[in-house]
């Protein structure tokens, strides 16, 4: 009986959060993501923000305030598909640290995995996959990430995921690698 509760709490769900820059590349590294749990026969559900702000959050754009309500409804989202024991994987920019703390307190911190995919402005601004970059560089898209808004380097310890150094599947199995290791962690915690 207590074995059953122990494993129980090991593996329950984790929502699991990438943020950074745009062009960072975390819905590339979400998408990869939901794919290999897949193939381990786990249910996953992508919650990408670029996704998200075309339909439940079209009311919202890229003030501090609109930002902190985007995430708060995701972080929400993510607590709604826990309960059915499906893992969330969201990729969203996220750039503020009270945010971050924001979403944690609305998950619980065992409930939720961080991760920064990290890459330099000057090598996004490169990849620019959306060509937003250019545009917010002439003044066109206003409080763009970055350029013309603050991507708050975070304080708290999450893993960083450096995506200019490393192939994706270095960095999907880094991810991988971390999130066993945090499971590892609850187990020796209790
Ligand atoms: S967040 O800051 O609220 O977390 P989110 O991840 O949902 O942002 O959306 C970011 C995406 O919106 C970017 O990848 C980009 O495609 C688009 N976008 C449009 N305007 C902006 C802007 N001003 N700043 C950042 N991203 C923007």
């Amino acid at each position: 009986m207590h074995l059953l509760i122990l494993l129980t709490m090991t593996n329950h769900p984790k929502a699991i959060w990438f943020f950074g820059l745009s062009g960072s590349g975390k819905s590339t590294l979400a998408n990869k993501l939901v794919t290999r749990m897949f193939d381990n026969g786990q249910n996953s559900f992508l919650l990408d923000g670029d996704i998200i702000r075309t339909g439940i959050n079209n009311n919202l754009g890229f003030s501090r305030e609109d930002r902190k309500e985007n995430v708060r409804r995701i972080a929400e989202m993510c607590k709604i598909l826990l309960q059915v024991d499906v893992i969330p994987i969201v990729a969203a920019i996220t750039p503020y640290e009270s945010d971050r703390l924001m979403i944690q307190n609305i998950l619980g911190k065992d409930n939720i995995i961080l991760m920064h995919v990290s890459c330099p402005l000057e090598e996004c601004e490169k990849r620019d996959p959306k060509g937003l970059y250019k545009k917010a560089r002439k003044g066109e898209i206003p409080n763009f990430t970055g350029v013309s808004d603050v991507f708050e380097l975070p304080k708290l310890n999450h893993l960083i995921i450096e995506t200019n150094e490393k192939s994706i599947k270095n960095c999907l199995d880094k991810a991988l690698e971390h999130l066993e290791e945090s499971k590892q962690e609850i187990t020796n915690r209790i």
